[in-house]
């Protein structure tokens, strides 16, 4: 296997590398990409650990090389977020780089999985989308946008709230990955019941995890720490599902369901060539119903806000 880290050098880039570095299977290799000068420098860093990864770093006039012959890309490339700001906000910035480093994965690795990080998600997965569309090697099975963070945070939350092992919860989370468009569907969470104030306060706070941190860090950025464990649970998750094993991972990606929006979480089960299967969400309670209705208009307009960028 052969994973890229495009945005290596960032807050989020480091801390995934570092988990990969240690977690890949052994015989892998992890190409670190980012135009910022240090990243030679973190991946000679990285190479240090005595794990059977081995790491490589490319500057910003070697984007081909960090590519060429990758199974998985992972993008992390842009800028985050500060206090005030919506993840919206980003677009500007952030829509041309995705849609560069994009093309870039359609010239030198156009069968990779790809999986976006870079917000605002709802609307990068969309850009990328039509960018590879519009290099003829779109595959909608290989097309994911990473909301992990908003399961572990879930998870993290309701054991806290609960006194439970993490470790034993899981949470599915759909939709979108910003504000409203994250829904937790508490109400599927096995072994464990809430009462409506618990499910509105809880369902509110994993919603607004991403703001809790930004604010914290009052102008230092956006989660990274965890970004980077979320991102590397996805990672490891797609890499096992490509060598053969059976994982489910809720993610972002192209559905076709008229319904929803044309992309949202679902639970999927991934397979050697990306999506093996797009697995229906199940039953929603009222609250989870009425929130999904609310959200999808905005959801839709985050999309439509990515193809219309690429496409002009
Ligand atoms: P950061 O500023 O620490 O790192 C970003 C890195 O991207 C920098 O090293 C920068 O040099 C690099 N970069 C910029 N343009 C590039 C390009 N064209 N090619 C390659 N590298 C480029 O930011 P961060 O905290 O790591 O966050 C990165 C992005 O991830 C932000 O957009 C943030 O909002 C998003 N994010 C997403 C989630 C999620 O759940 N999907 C969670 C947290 C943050
Ligand atoms: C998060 O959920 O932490 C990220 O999307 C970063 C942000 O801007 O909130």
């Amino acid at each position: 296997m052969k994973v890229a880290v495009l945005g290596a050098a960032g807050g989020i880039g480091q801390a995934l590398s570092l988990l990969l570095k240690t977690q890949l299977p052994a015989g892998s290799e992890l190409a670190l990409y980012d135009v910022a000068p240090v990243v030679p420098g973190v991946a000679v860093d990285l190479s240090h650990i005595p794990t059977a990864v081995k790491v490589t770093g490319h500057g910003k006039d070697n984007l081909a090389d960090a590519l060429k012959g990758c199974d998985v890309v992972l993008i992390p490339a842009g800028v985050p977020r500060k206090p005030g700001m919506d993840r919206s906000d980003l677009f500007n910035i952030n829509a041309g780089i995705v849609k560069g480093l994009i093309e870039s994965v359609a010239d030198n690795c156009p069968k990779a999985c790809i999986g976006v990080i870079t917000n605002p998600v709802n609307t990068t997965v969309a850009i990328a989308a039509e960018t590879l569309k519009a290099k003829g090697v779109y595959d909608k099975n290989k097309l994911f946008g990473v909301t992990t963070l908003d399961v572990i945070r879930a998870e993290t939350f309701i054991a806290e709230l609960k006194d439970l092992d993490p470790s034993a919860i899981h949470v599915p989370v759909i939709g979108g990955h910003s504000g409203t468009t994250i829904l937790p569907l508490l109400s599927q969470v096995e072994g464990v019941s809430f009462s409506d104030d618990e499910v509105s306060s809880l369902t509110t706070r994993i919603q607004n995890a991403g703001t809790e941190v930004v604010e914290a860090k009052a102008g230092g950025g956006s989660a990274t720490l965890s970004m980077g464990q979320a991102a590397a649970r996805f990672c490891l998750s797609l890499v096992a599902a490509m060598q053969g094993e059976n994982v489910v991972e809720y993610t972002y990606v192209q559905t076709d369901d008229s319904d929803d929006a044309a992309f949202f979480s679902h639970p999927v089960r991934l397979g050697p060539n990306g999506v093996e299967e797009i697995l229906p969400y199940g039953d929603l309670s009222d609250f989870e119903q009425k929130a999904k209705d609310d959200m999808l208009e905005g959801l839709r307009g985050d999309i439509k806000l990515g193809v219309d960028f690429v496409k002009g």
